[in-house]
């Protein structure tokens, strides 16, 4: 069976229902690997040498990764490596576990080809996530933890969250991330000011050497999104993840009045503002493009216009399991077509 015939009976699930029976079965494959044969649309992973990048000391074989949220527990990573992620980042995490905002609290908008979601970092907390991942190592891919705020922590107390986050889990990972992007913990987007990033980046170099990337809104305008990454740069971010979701909900026919939109509607926004940043960092800091990829060309596009990885979370939920293979496979394809014979050659193409 192809993943467009089981589409249907997924989508007339609420979708945090169809969610954990997806991860489920990823689950139990993971444990029991026979298993995978019986998931629709899964694909071969593609190796190929023009694909891998050594990135923050790290071998990616290929730029698509899995974004944040779909793993929030790092249950799947060993899954997330059969499907062909290149790398996946598991989180938010938060210090304490917290439930997350009530249901329901994602929402699919089909027509659209999005998703709203007003999750509200539902997680199991920083010391389980590490347990978690103490078991899965060695990663058979290069594993992103990706750090937030517990909802209860005061504004003023964000600061020692991250630090926690960091003093529990800076070892287990190979990169992280600080969100303060998420729209569903109130304030969150208000640490997206260059007085906090200073802070925060001389707590975290005091506490790890392990790359650290900063995860962005899509809802600034690009000069601010452009000065706060910069700042970032200069006090330390390895990196930059752009973006989040949106709270723009003119992007959507039927908007619920909470969370963040993903997917297609998504994309130019998400688009508009990597490149703003890719303009300004290219070449003095790794960025990762992600919002509304759910193809090989989308891939390939923000690649040339800076990004050395992608990172895909409503493709999967509405191209499927196979998604990570067919994005490798154009980007073969595109690479060939343009004269490129290694991916790092298409990489800011545009920017040089
Ligand atoms: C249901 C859902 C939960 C998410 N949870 C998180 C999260 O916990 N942390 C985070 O940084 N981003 C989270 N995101 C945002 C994604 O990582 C990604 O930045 C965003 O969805 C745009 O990419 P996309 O259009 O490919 O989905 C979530 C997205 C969705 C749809």
């Amino acid at each position: 069976m192809d993943y467009e015939r089981l589409k249907p009976l997924l989508f007339r699930l609420d979708p945090e229902t169809a969610h954990h029976m997806v991860a489920g079965l990823l689950g139990c494959a993971q444990r029991f690997t026979p298993l995978f044969s019986l998931i629709p649309g899964l694909e071969e992973p593609v190796r190929d040498e023009r694909l891998s990048q050594e990135l923050m000391g790290l071998r990616f074989d290929n730029p698509v990764g899995l974004a944040a949220g779909f793993d929030k527990n790092g249950e799947l990573i060993g899954a997330m490596a059969r499907l062909g992620f290149g790398f996946t980042e598991v989180g938010t995490v938060t210090p304490r576990p917290q439930p997350g905002n009530p249901r329901p609290r994602i929402w699919r908008h089909v027509k659209e080809e999005a998703l709203q979601n007003a999750m509200g970092f539902n997680n199991d907390g920083a010391e389980a996530l590490g347990k978690r991942l103490k078991k899965a190592r060695p990663y058979p891919i290069p594993v992103g933890v990706n750090i937030g705020k517990n909802k209860i922590t005061p504004e003023e107390k964000a600061l020692e969250d991250y630090a926690a986050c960091i003093d529990t889990l800076a070892d287990l990972a190979d990169y992280l991330v600080v969100n303060i992007s998420s729209p569903n913990t109130p304030g969150l987007r208000d640490l997206q000011n260059e007085a906090f990033i200073a802070e925060l980046f001389a707590m975290i170099k005091e506490k790890t050497d392990k790359p650290v990337l900063l995860k962005i809104a899509p809802d600034m305008s690009e000069a601010s999104a452009v000065t706060l990454c910069v700042k970032a740069v200069e006090v330390g971010a390895a990196g930059i993840i752009a973006t989040n979701t949106s709270i723009d909900y003119s992007l959507v026919a039927h908007p619920v009045d909470r969370g963040g939109i993903s997917g297609r509607p998504i994309r130019e926004k998400s688009f508009a503002i990597f490149e703003a940043i890719a303009k300004e960092l290219f070449g003095r800091a790794l960025l990762v493009s992600v919002g509304g990829i759910d193809s090989g060309y989308e891939a390939y596009r923000r690649i040339k216009a800076g990004a050395s990885l992608v990172q895909v979370y409503t493709g999967l939920i509405y191209r499927g399991p196979g998604l990570p293979t067919l994005i490798d496979r154009t980007l073969l394809h595109l690479l060939e077509k343009d004269g490129f014979s290694h991916i790092s050659e298409a990489v800011g193409v545009d920017r040089r």
